[in-house]
């Protein structure tokens, strides 16, 4: 029976990575037999701007049926000054929550042919291969009470709440877990537990989760120290495992060492494994329309979608063999152009991965 795919192109540079990937999705089913349907839906500004929301319910439910979201990016400075449940990001954060999204697998990876573009020295990053596990439902973003209101004195004071269950540290620490035996069997969990005391519960329930895991080594670290270690030694870790915020800081800092954030793509999984795709990047509005942005990123979205939500191992491998094809004859887009080789428009850089996939077909 055919999947069904909703993709979101959302705002910014979104829709002209999304029509990459549309791309390698058509070649996937014509000349590899994938069955897919693919739906379009809005969500982000251009949500909004349509329908005056960021979520509209068409796209909510489009996205429960769907077997797995393709979202390219949300958020931009026309949508800034808007109240905050009607911002681009709020569509993003509602359909994490909906979907019940809450683990986030964020790998960087360095590919060897792209070592130089980090702004890091070469020998730190060469080979460096890491997977963020960030809790996505929970923590600070979504807790409550949350707010502006007038304290006493009559002044405003902005308040938010880090609040995390015991089963929801320990289902997104067993997913680290589970990542890590199919790698290096080492998980370093990230926190703040010498100040907050939600992070010292998390702590506790990632170190008695851990008994069910002799296999794997687990490390512990304060979030300041893991942005330092991951500036200065980041080869050290395999898997990181941590909170919806943390995540979302180390996952950038992650990001920049592998040489350009529009190579690095996400999954957000649910637990019966319906799962959304996204590359990490941001709408880039700087960059928007003028055929620059690098869609890398998306593309192994695709890889990963396939992986974790189509049960299509060999193709998300074959995905991922034909991006690295492609480094290795030299195309880069803007992003990469620190790294040598020739420059390419978006569009060139998707139609040459599709046809390096192609390629594959015949060996297949
Ligand atoms: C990310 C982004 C989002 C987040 C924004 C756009 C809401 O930064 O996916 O990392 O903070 O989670
Ligand atoms: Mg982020």
């Amino acid at each position: 029976m055919a999947k069904t795919i909703l993709c979101l192109p959302g705002d910014g540079i979104g829709p002209e990575v999304t029509a990459e990937a549309m791309k390698l999705l058509e070649c996937l089913g014509n000349d590899f037999g994938l069955s897919l349907r693919i739906e379009q839906g809005s969500v982000g500004g251009s949500a909004y701007d349509q329908h005056g929301v960021p979520l509209p319910d068409a796209t909510l439910e489009a996205a429960r049926g769907a077997d797995a979201v393709l979202l390219g990016a949300v958020g931009g400075p026309k949508w800034e000054a808007l109240p905050y449940e009607s911002r681009p990001e709020r569509g993003l954060l509602a359909l994490r929550a909906e979907l019940q999204l809450f683990a986030n697998l964020r790998p960087a990876v360095t590919y060897s042919q792209l070592a130089d573009a980090s702004s890091l020295k070469t020998e730190l990053v060469s080979g460096l291969d890491i997977m963020i596990v960030r809790e996505l439902t929970g923590g600070i973003y979504f807790g409550q009470p949350r707010g502006v209101r007038t304290a006493d004195n009559g002044e405003r004071e902005g308040y938010n709440t880090l609040v995390y269950r015991e089963s929801e540290i320990e289902r997104i620490v067993r997913v680290a877990f589970d990542v890590a035996r199919k790698r290096n069997r080492r998980v370093c969990s990230v926190d703040k537990a010498n100040v907050l005391e939600a992070t010292e519960l998390w702590r506790e329930v990632a170190t008695s989760t851990a008994k069910e895991y002799s296999d794997v080594e687990l490390t512990h670290l304060y979030v300041d120290n893991a942005a330092m270690q991951l500036v200065c030694r980041p080869k050290q870790f395999d898997v990181i495992v941590t909170t919806n915020m943390f995540g979302d800081i180390l996952s950038d800092i992650a990001a920049m060492l592998t040489g350009s954030i529009g190579m690095l793509p996400s999954a957000s999984l649910a637990a019966d494994g319906k799962g959304m795709y996204e590359p990490i990047h941001g709408s880039a509005p700087d960059i928007a329309g003028q055929g620059v942005a690098n869609p890398l990123a998306t593309l192994l979205s695709v890889a990963m979608m396939l992986r974790y939500s189509l049960d299509e191992e060999r193709l998300a491998g074959l995905v991922e063999t034909a991006v690295e094809r492609v480094l290795d004859s030299g195309l880069r887009t803007a992003d990469l152009v620190n790294a040598g080789g020739r420059s390419v428009s978006t569009a060139q850089m998707g139609d040459a991965v599709v046809s390096a996939l192609r390629d594959l077909s015949g060996g297949s």
